[in-house]
């Protein structure tokens, strides 16, 4: 029984069934947002990196038998070029084609160093709730250029000293993630630094493209890895503005066209812009009260972009609330897999919540096609990036 593996408290949890999900061929027409050329040569690109090695894929086998299914595999980013999440895969490689725009320099001429003076006259910024910040800091050290953070009130010392470890400069701004989104892009205006966002609005589109192709790698892992030796017919992956997914959906959906997998995203309900808008059939902006504990999907403004791909490409939204977060980390650290356990963070186990809740409903379950065939990806976009939280949610229970 689930129960007895992953014991999770009965929990309100919202489901919308998308109308508008398309089953064919990729479509033409999202080749704007994201294309195969786009994917290969970000992955051609970050493979090449020094410390690039593909992160675990963990089977879980004994969530599998408890829930009923066939396979459920747990990508494990924890380790993802000693950043701590999957977000070290796209502003990083954002920063790199940024510099090559401004400088006319080659990749392979910036990743080589030697244009130390050229570099450090250019400064990105961006806002962030920790890991995309954490990428940018770290892309900006490793290719020379300067960089500027801003977070917002809710965002952990931790995350910040983390981010000074890199060499940004970190500025806390009042309010939420979406006002530290603003505040940036107005400073970066008038002091002509360059925004390197991973949501994108309308006129700014170029950088979060890159930041969506760069997840892509993730994906490109796990097809090939082994244990993974048929594709998912379920993914089941978090969301905050979107680009996370829309780059997840969109890559399965190039790999496998018809056959592409079930997607399902899943939200904090205190930071549901996705599941609002996909009710909506449009985008819509939600208004954060209250902080979730998922500290990085606690956005309430969708990324244009990754709309464009997530209206068809969503097969459901679900929301999910705080309260089995620290469940779902406690077992997953319980996992045993050779050498270690499986590090989550709190917003990794969205996902895991995602599924284990509707495995445990037989009605939503069946509309979502989970049987005995299934085969469910769950993707652990981060480890324990604050280690004090990690800690002290991971002790309790
Ligand atoms: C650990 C983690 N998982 C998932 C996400 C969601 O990604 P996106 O905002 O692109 O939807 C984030 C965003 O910061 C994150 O930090």
């Amino acid at each position: 029984m689930l129960n007895d593996i992953l014991p999770l408290a009965p929990t309100a949890l919202r489901h919308f069934a998308n109308p508008r999900a398309e089953h064919g061929p990729w479509p033409e027409r999202l080749d704007s947002v994201l294309d195969q050329a786009a994917f290969d040569a970000a992955g051609a690109e970050i493979r090449r990196w020094e410390g690039y090695q593909p992160t675990p894929l963990v089977a879980i086998e004994s969530l599998a038998q408890a829930a009923g299914v066939t396979w459920v595999g747990f990508k494990d980013e924890s380790s993802r070029f000693g950043l701590g999440s999957f977000k070290a895969l796209g502003g990083a490689y954002a920063v790199l084609r940024l510099l090559s725009r401004e400088t006319g320099l080659d990749a392979a001429s910036i990743r080589g160093g030697g244009h130390a003076e050229r570099m450090k006259s250019i400064t990105v910024v961006t806002a962030t709730d920790g890991n995309h910040g954490r990428s940018v800091a770290w892309g900006a050290g490793r290719f020379g250029c300067r960089c500027r953070i801003y977070i917002h009130a809710g965002v952990s010392e931790n995350r910040a000293s983390a981010m000074r470890a890199l060499g940004a400069e970190v500025v806390r701004v009042d309010g939420n993630y979406d006002d530290s989104v603003h505040r940036a892009s107005d400073d970066a205006e008038a002091n002509g630094w360059f925004v390197v966002s991973d949501t994108s609005w309308e006129g700014y589109t170029e950088l979060p493209r890159y930041v969506m192709a760069g997840y892509g790698v993730m994906v490109d892992e796990v097809i090939d890895q082994p244990g993974a030796a048929e594709p998912p017919t379920h993914v089941f992956v978090q969301g905050g503005v979107g680009g996370l997914a829309a780059a997840v959906a969109a890559r399965f959906w190039m790999r496998f066209g018809a056959s592409r997998p079930t997607l399902v995203v899943v939200e904090p309900n205190r930071a549901d812009c996705l599941y609002q808008s996909a009710c909506n059939a449009a985008p819509v902006c939600v208004d954060i009260t209250e902080e979730t504990i998922m500290a990085g999907l606690s956005c309430g403004e969708v990324s244009m972009l990754a709309w464009q791909v997530l209206e068809t490409a969503v097969d459901h939204f679900i929301t999910i609330t705080d309260d089995n977060v620290a469940a779902a980390m406690r077992f997953l650290a319980s996992v045993a897999v050779p050498g270690a356990a499986v590090e989550a963070g709190e917003s990794g186990v969205a996902g895991l919540c995602g599924f284990v809740q509707t495995a445990t409903d037989p009605a939503l379950a069946s509309v979502i096609g989970l049987d005995a065939s299934s085969r469910v990806l769950l993707l652990g976009t981060e480890g324990a990036t604050d280690p004090e939280i990690y800690a002290e949610l991971t002790r309790a229970g």
